[in-house]
């Protein structure tokens, strides 16, 4: 296409956009003048009494329904009906993808907005609007219960997927992006204060929620910790100074569900728009505080106008088109085995014991194996009508080709002897969600009970129920889980793969889990190790697929897995105040000079792909410049296989401290065997920035500039050049 005729694309497009907005607008309006305070603010909360939900939620009748919000009768707005995620739909029968972190493995923001389409399409079919499963939180410390929600620990690559999976949802509903910000310790998440500096924000924590705020998301749910002292729902720095004022966010902000604000009045005047779920302190309070002028009325108005006008953009889609036939259809379950396949992760391959020939008998090992493992039980659990387990993809994947043998793993010794008489071993080891995921326990909801509003006389025996419950019991759906206790495999689960891999050396050991996993007290003990993650519905075939090699692996890491915990930052699941700094994950450790177990961007694949011929388009830039640049890529094994081709830069002599290099473009390409391809990148120097707090802005340096393009983040392959950015 001649640049001319791409030019005058663009310009139709964006005139039929501007004219689309300008109605929205006007009907915002319209709307707006026909609701009275009440109707306001009735769209300001959730729908559900506070008593009756809770009781919903201690019964574990959590996320069976989508969760409504400010359906005004007469008006004509659909309101609010959310529902939850990421790893697919919570509604039973949803299709259940790969958890994010599994995701973020694939490294494929083609797949991933694909996923978020099948997402978004199921979500209509069900009735709801708002898919509240963009978790873009990002990765500071493994032991974190929800890393499985995300995508993992770097910016770059955290916004990039995010924006893939919200532009997908968005060709169908309202996304939601969580949990803003500094969200990245489970058990504490109701009390922890984050003490953090304006540059550590910015850089570190921030960026990648931008990039989903540029790419239009409807919503942003805020976080239930504190920032520098104050609740994160109700802080007007992040909500209205960085995220409506600073970033020109255009959507509304919800809290997160469970007493997400403290003080309805903080609350408004800070920008959030929402109370979800029930009625709670915007219910009890915002009308008074109108009355009294304690809030001003424009305020009510912009967060309703914010609300209509989400609600607005995606009411012409309300046709009809999603029928329930959509759900788990056959072309989203190949979209979960795609995925599935696509983020297992080969972390060791000695001998080439895989993809498995010349193998007549297998022993399948580990309880893991065969109880169907999608990944935590709190509100990002879904309720699929299947799910292939390791076992059952194994046995009917290998089929009169090799007999398949199980055995749980209890007694290991007895494993052990199963292992021997076999000519290949499979050990299905790691978590489940009863070591890692969402917490929320009694005492919590207790601490709480302060906020609760005066149960009437025929609900006393709910607020009862909750008094009386013990710490131990479990809340319907968010006990046990939480952060892990510890980096490692179990104790029991690593004498097993040590008892096992003695018997028989061709071991396999398939780890699943919601991020890093030490390894080294048995990783050398055994031939390969795969990196299978919570795998989604169809995650036993997938795992099926890459033992025989009718997949290639090509999924890496997302997160670095070091030699020992001590290389992490701190971290303390109950902690009541922390202060997160600019060095976590890859960067710490290369910063430190700890060489990690795996690095960063590592996996291998059956096939090799070597890279050559590094070219920058130019070698001097001005800051407001875009790096192009370009490599060669060949297949040189024999295998057809993808490899993440990865650019990390770093800043020469920089004003201030750096991360040695630090991703800044991916991408994902297929190649056959003999197959060579140019791959591309476009990299805007804005990306290289450091956040200059005394001019609380970006400054692109006028510094020499390192490009580092290979497979991993510690390559010793990789390509080199430099480029110098000049005022
Ligand atoms: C929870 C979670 C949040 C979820 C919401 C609704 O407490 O923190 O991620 O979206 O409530 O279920």
């Amino acid at each position: 296409m001649s640049r001319n005729n791409c030019d005058a694309k663009n310009i139709s497009t964006e005139k039929s956009t501007a004219s689309t907005s300008q109605q929205i607008e006007k009907k915002t309006g319209e709307l707006l003048s026909k609701l009275t305070i009440d109707e306001k603010l009735q769209m300001m909360d959730g729908d559900a009494p506070f008593w009756p939900g809770m009781e919903k939620m201690l019964d574990g009748k959590y996320n069976e329904h989508p969760w409504t919000s400010g359906i005004i009768p007469g008006i004509g707005n659909p309101g609010i009906r959310c529902s939850d995620g990421p790893r697919g739909i919570v509604l039973q029968g949803a299709t259940t993808f790969p958890v994010s972190i599994a995701r973020g493995a694939a490294w494929d923001t083609v797949l991933e907005e694909k996923i978020g389409e099948a997402i978004g399409r199921e979500l209509r079919a069900f009735g709801g609007n708002v898919f509240l499963g963009v978790c873009v939180n990002l990765l500071r410390h493994p032991a974190w219960g929800r890393a499985q929600e995300t995508y993992g620990e770097d910016s770059h690559h955290l916004g990039e997927m995010g924006v893939a999976l919200t532009r997908g949802v968005q060709k169908h509903a309202m996304a939601c992006a969580k949990h803003f910000a500094l969200n990245s310790i489970e058990n504490a998440r109701f009390k922890v204060d984050v003490k953090i500096s304006r540059r550590a924000l910015h850089e570190v924590y921030l960026p990648h929620f931008r990039q989903v705020v540029d790419e239009g998301i409807s919503c942003i749910m805020s976080a239930y910790n504190r920032m520098n002292g104050e609740w994160c729902g109700q802080n007007k720095i992040l909500l209205r100074k960085i995220l409506k004022e600073k970033w020109g966010f255009k959507g509304f902000i919800v809290t997160d569900w469970f007493f997400g604000i403290r003080d309805a009045k903080k609350a408004v005047l800070a920008g959030q728009d929402l109370e979800m779920p029930f009625h709670m302190h915007y219910h009890s309070n915002l009308k008074q505080l109108v009355d009294k002028g304690e809030v001003p009325v424009e305020l009510i108005d912009e967060a309703v106008s914010r609300l209509l006008r989400e609600q607005l953009r995606y009411s012409d889609s309300d046709s009809g088109e999603y029928s329930r036939k959509l759900i788990a259809s056959e072309e989203h379950r190949a979209l979960a085995l795609e995925s599935a396949e696509k983020s297992i992760v080969l972390l060791q391959n000695k001998e080439n014991l895989l993809p498995l020939t010349g193998v007549k008998k297998i022993a399948v090992i580990g309880k893991l194996a065969d109880i169907p493992n999608t990944g935590d039980a709190g509100s990002s659990k879904t309720r699929p009508d299947y799910v292939i387990t390791p076992l059952a993809g194994i046995k009917t994947a290998f089929k009169g080709k090799i007999k398949a043998v199980y055995n749980d793993g209890s007694d290991p010794e007895h494993a052990a002897k199963t292992a021997a008489g076999s000519d290949a071993v499979i050990i299905v080891a790691g978590y489940t969600h009863s070591d890692e995921g969402e917490f929320l326990d009694p005492e919590t909801m207790k601490k709480m009970a302060s906020f609760y509003p005066e149960p009437a006389p025929e609900e006393e025996y709910i607020a009862r129920r909750l008094e009386q419950m013990k710490p131990e019991d479990s809340t319907g759906a968010f006990l046990p889980g939480g952060d892990r206790d510890s980096l490692t495999l179990s104790s029991e689960d690593e004498t097993l793969i040590k008892t096992v891999s003695a018997a028989n050396k061709k071991t396999i050991v398939a780890v699943m889990g919601g991020s890093a996993i030490i390894m080294e007290s048995w990783r050398e003990k055994v031939n390969s190790i795969l990196m299978i993650w919570y795998p989604g519905m169809e995650g036993g075939k997938a795992l099926a697929n890459i033992l025989l090699g009718k997949v290639n692996p090509g999924g890496k890491l997302p997160l670095v897995i070091p030699e020992k915990a001590e290389h992490l930052p701190f971290f303390d699941k109950n902690a009541e105040k922390i202060e997160y700094d600019l060095w976590h994950g890859y960067r710490k450790l290369e910063k430190e000079n700890h060489k990690p177990a795996f690095p960063f961007g590592f996996g291998l694949s059956y096939t090799d792909f070597q890279y050559k011929n590094l070219l920058l388009c130019e070698t001097v830039l001005s800051p407001s410049d875009t790096l192009q640049l370009q490599l060669e890529l060949s297949n040189t094994g024999k295998f057809s296989g993808e490899e993440i081709v990865q650019v990390y830069i770093s800043a020469i002599n920089s004003c201030v401290e750096r991360a040695v290099k630090e991703l800044k473009a991916f991408t994902r390409v297929a190649l056959v065997p003999g197959e060579n391809k140019t791959v591309q990148f476009e990299i805007p120097l804005a990306k290289l920035a450091y956040y200059n707090e005394s001019k609380e802005e970006f400054v692109v340096e006028a510094v020499k500039y390192e490009v580092f393009a290979g497979s991993h983040s510690m390559d010793p392959n990789a390509l080199k050049a430099c480029f110098s950015v000049q005022e």
